[in-house]
């Protein structure tokens, strides 16, 4: 069988590296090592350590805690409206426990994330700008404590954005943001 591409001629698998690719080498690796240990290095310089506190809590403790905030809370047609400024989102398969919230625009509320199964991420993206957007990754296990306010009152879509299987699409809530004056 012959080939249509000609073999290049003589003992071209032996020749010796050239200076020039020598060198494109040498930048690329060093280049690679400075990006390695920049990781490392923004952490602490860029001051990339997230917000906020989190605590130890075991699914079962941290649905207590959702149970006792929704029944503090008052229940209007469009959610749970929080009786103090802590207020509580559980993820699992497939929804959002404490959710639809409404909320005042200005007040600093102590968001409480957790999960109750497996890893969620809680996205919140304001309906008119569904391109601006805030992600935390939720663990079970782990309380997670924002403090946070809504700087403009309207209707912010609460997405998942860590694939949880297959019905991930589907855990969808909101934050109904009202004037708060
Ligand atoms: Cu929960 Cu994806």
């Amino acid at each position: 069988m012959t080939s249509p591409i000609d073999p290049p001629d003589g003992n071209w698998w032996s020749e010796p590296v050239n200076r020039r690719e020598t060198i494109w080498l040498g930048i690329a690796g060093a280049w690679s090592l400075f990006l390695f240990s920049w990781m490392s290095g923004w952490v602490r310089a860029g001051d990339q350590n997230p917000t906020g506190e989190t605590y130890e809590v075991s699914p079962e403790q941290f649905r207590e805690k959702v149970n006792e905030y929704k029944e503090a809370a008052e229940e209007t047609g469009d959610g749970y409206v929080p009786a103090d400024e802590h207020v509580y989102v559980a993820g699992q398969r497939f929804q959002w426990d404490g959710l639809p919230a409404v909320l005042e625009s200005g007040t600093r509320y102590q968001f409480h994330f957790s999960s109750y199964d497996v890893q969620h991420a809680t996205n919140i993206r304001p309906e008119h700008n569904l391109s601006a957007q805030m992600n935390f990754d939720i663990l079970p296990g782990y309380e997670w404590v924002v403090p946070m306010a809504f700087d403009e009152p309207g209707e912010y879509h609460v997405i998942c954005s860590e694939f949880c299987g297959d019905g991930h699409r589907t855990m969808h809530g909101t934050f109904t943001v009202v004037d708060g004056g």
